[in-house]
This record gives structure tokens, sequence and C-alpha cells, in this order.
């Protein structure tokens, strides 16, 4: 199809809503806002050290309430976000990885149906050297009466299991700029056509292969790994001479965002699972922001996401900025690593004339 002729992400979103014929129009218009956001952030990101873009958020020494370094992209996608989504009406609230605590909407402006978290900028110790970086977000319910005024927003209110998001997505600002959006019927993929400053639809239904010999997970982390993870990695390194008969391949961005695309569109499996290296930190990502939202798009493109034993849209939260373990991506993979988790430990090999056939400890 020509470029001229694919729809817009404006003209995909009315289509979507005529299913509905009730809706407000909020929730398009509030992703219309999301979809701004993702377009200003991705301007800046291209200017890079034209526009002084680079390296920590005012000189350095500036923490978020993760305890992490912020870069001045951080803090900027972060404004971005809050600008371009607050004064329309569409939602109530806006929790972010860069903020302590949700920001309700300003006294000035309606309040809309919606509640908007995320992570403004994914993979950002990637800026500096010009790789992949993304946004990532989820929309949720507000509840009635914070909508109507009867009560203020709470971060409590955040702490909704992510199979009850309405929608999430995420852009990829890589070679170009691309935004993958559900609304719970399937997954769609619109790339920003950088003359029009428009997305137009380019990937209609992506779907996650579910066989792949491609995995991503951070290596350096092994000796803080659990044994089902273990034994995961072991088994895909041995390649065809193992137990799984065939090779592997490994890939790691360090941007979640980039590594979820990349699985979107190729298959594969991605680990950030529950380590040992920081009792403090079940999980290295966050499950409001980063885990739930690419969840709902893995599941709605029919790959999976678990924390590695249980379902990661069935977790419900206990707080904003909650790490949790993460495995997505191509369905038969992620269903072996939660086999693994249930399944007791592997016997263990060896090869001592004890543990020999025929031998005393031997059934
Ligand atoms: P963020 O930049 O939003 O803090 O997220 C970075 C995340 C994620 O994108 C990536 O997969 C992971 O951190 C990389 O972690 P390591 O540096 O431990 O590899
Ligand atoms: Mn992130
Ligand atoms: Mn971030």
């Amino acid at each position: 199809m020509p470029l001229s002729n694919r729809p817009t992400l404006t003209q995909f979103l009315i289509e979507e809503r005529r299913r509905f014929p009730t809706a407000s129009g909020q929730l398009n218009a509030l992703i219309l806002d999301v979809a701004n956001a993702c377009k200003a952030i991705a301007k800046s990101v291209a200017y890079g050290e034209l526009a002084g873009m680079y390296g920590s958020h005012e000189g350095g020494g500036s923490v978020n309430v993760q305890g992490e370094e912020q870069k001045k992209l951080d803090v900027i996608s972060n404004d971005i976000f809050i600008a371009t989504t607050q004064w329309a009406g569409n939602i109530a609230g806006i929790a972010s990885e860069e903020m302590d605590v949700p920001l309700p909407v300003p006294q000035q402006y309606p309040k809309g149906n919606y509640l908007l978290v995320f992570d403004p900028l994914d993979g950002s110790s990637n800026i500096d050297v010009n790789v992949s970086v993304g946004s990532i977000f989820s929309i949720l319910r507000a509840p009635d009466a914070v909508v109507c005024d009867e009560r203020p927003l709470t971060s409590d209110d955040f702490l909704q299991a992510g199979a009850e998001q309405i929608a999430a997505g995420y852009a990829v600002y890589g070679p170009v700029t691309m935004l993958v959006l559900t609304v719970g019927n399937g997954v769609h993929g619109f790339t920003l056509d950088p003359m029009l400053g428009e997305f137009k639809l380019t990937h209609r239904d992506m779907t996650v292969p579910e066989d792949t010999q491609e995995f991503a997970i951070n290596a350096s982390n092994s000796r803080f790994w659990e044994s089902p993870i273990r034994r995961y990695v072991d088994e895909c390194l041995a390649g065809k001479t193992g137990a799984r008969g065939k090779d592997f391949n490994m890939r790691w961005i360090a941007s979640m965002v980039a590594e979820a695309h990349r699985i979107l569109l190729r298959g594969g499996v991605f680990m950030y699972p529950r380590d040992t290296k920081d009792p403090n930190k079940p999980g290295r990502l966050r499950l409001l922001y980063e885990a739930n939202p690419i969840g709902f798009i893995m599941e709605q493109a029919g790959g999976r996401c678990s924390t590695g034993s249980v379902p990661m849209l069935q977790v419900q939260p206990t707080s904003l900025h909650q790490r949790i373990g993460l495995v997505f991506g191509s369905r038969h993979e992620v269903e072996r690593i939660e086999r693994y988790h249930t399944e007791p430990a592997a016997a263990p090999i060896d090869d001592s004339p004890l543990f020999a056939p025929r031998s005393l400890f031997r059934d």
C-alpha cells in the first residue's frame, strides 16, 4: 500500500470506536495525546547533543525514587508526558517512574475517566550512546469517586492488576519511531511519518511467533539467578548438544522496550527474573509501568508474560514502584520457564560410583 493510503492513528482509533457507539471518546483522545507526547520525545531524542539532550539531569547527582540516576531526557520526557496529557479532561491522575507520588490533575482542568501510568524513557542508560530507547504507557480506569471530586486521588488507586488495563502501548525511538498499541483487540504498530508528523498504521495484528531460538538476559547476573532460570539458560547455551537439541542466539540491548519490539516482530524470550542480588529488590523492572503494559501487549499478540511463576496480568500490585521478576515473549518458551519453576529441581548430575548404575543409591 502506498504511504499516503495507510490509515493514520486517528483514523484507526475512530474506526475502532465505532464498535462502541456509547463510548465517550475520552480514551481515543487520551491515546492521541500520548501519541503527541511520544512525537515530542522522539524529536528531543533525535536532536541529541545538538540540543544539549545528553547527560545527567542538573549536571548529575539527581536520583529518582528508585535510587537511579536521572538523565536530562528522563526528566524532559516526563515533563512532556505531563504537559501533553493533563489538560484535556481525559484523565484523573498520572503516575510515572520519575515521580515519587502520583500527580492529580490540577484544579483548573476537568477530570476524566482514566489514570495514566508511564515510564517516560525506558533504557535511558542507552541515550548517550545513541542506542534505541522508548516510552511505555498503561491506561487504567479511574475510580468514580475521584473523577467526581468526592475524594482525592491516592497511590492505591493505581494498584490495579494488569488484567484491568484498558489500553497499553509503547513508542520506540530507533532508526524509525514506532508506536505499538493495544486497546484489548490485538496489537497494532504505527510508524511515524517524519514529513507529516503522523503515525501511520504499518503493522496490523502483530503476533509473536510461538517458538523461538533467541533469548535475552543480562548474563552478568548469572551468579544471582534462581535454579529454574539457570537451568533454562544452561539448556539454551548447550544448544544442539543439550536437552533442547537446537542452537540458540542471544541478544541484550538493555532497553526493554527495544527488546519487546524485536520479540514482537520475530519472536524470542526476555528475562529479567527475580534474583538474589539485592534482597530489597525482587526483580529489576517495575510492575505498573514496565511489566504490565508489555504483558498486555504480549498476551494480546499471542505471546505470554509472567513473573516466571505466575501470569503477570494476575498479580495484585502492592505499591506504586513495585519491582517484579519479568519473563515474556514466545508462548512456548515462557510456558517452559514457568514449568521449570514448578518442577522439582533437576536431579544432580553426579558420576560418583555411589550413584552409578546398579549402585546402592540408584533407583
Ligand atoms: P529505565 O531506563 O526506565 O530505568 O529502564 C531500564 C531497564 C530496561 O529497559 C532494561 O531492560 C534494563 O533496565 C537493563 O538493565 P541492566 O542495566 O541491568 O542490563
Ligand atoms: Mn524502564
Ligand atoms: Mn525510564
